[in-house]
């Protein structure tokens, strides 16, 4: 039997560091789920739907990877998935001090593990926090996100 791998986030929206995890990941394991957070008590710019279509888009070449939103907590929908192990992207030591925490809070809800890819240096800097902020202030986010993507924010922003 093969493994399979989650990779969740909110993606709100998702980056080219998101989607370069996520095409490393896909080579990886023989399949990857990417759960996309519906968090009610947040206010997204994209909606969970529009993040997953977006998604579903941006990694229609990929063969074994499969993208689905998810509410509550993570180790329930990990373990509804059948999924062996989490898949997280981190960037700098500042990403790891939160992502510990809580990789250590879901094995120890559920014995969950979670194994740590390295971001690509080239997108280190990277956030959907900053892409927002730029895109939001008329700024040219072109080579930080899929085209398709920066296409959504324009529209949004207009
Ligand atoms: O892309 P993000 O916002 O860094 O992703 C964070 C995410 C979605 C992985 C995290 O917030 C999460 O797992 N939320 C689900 C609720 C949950 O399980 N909370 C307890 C985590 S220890």
């Amino acid at each position: 039997m093969g493994l399979t791998a989650l990779c969740p986030g909110t993606f709100d929206p998702v980056t080219n560091g998101h989607l370069d995890i996520i095409e490393r990941a896909a080579q990886r394991f023989d399949a990857l789920i990417v759960g996309v957070l519906d968090n009610p008590s947040k206010q997204p710019l994209f909606t969970a739907e529009e993040r997953v279509t977006l998604l579903k888009e941006v990694t229609q070449g990929l063969n074994n990877v499969e993208v689905e939103a998810f509410s509550g907590l993570l180790v329930e929908y990990a373990t509804q998935r059948g999924a062996d192990v989490v898949v997280k992207g981190l960037r700098a030591v500042t990403d790891f001090e939160y992502e510990i925490q809580m990789a250590q809070m879901n094995h120890s809800l559920a014995g969950v593990e979670t194994l740590f890819m390295t971001t690509a240096p080239q997108w280190s800097f990277l956030s959907s926090s900053l892409v927002r902020e730029v895109a939001k202030l008329g700024g040219d986010v072109g080579g930080l996100v899929p085209p398709v993507v920066a296409e959504r924010l324009r529209e949004r922003f207009a």
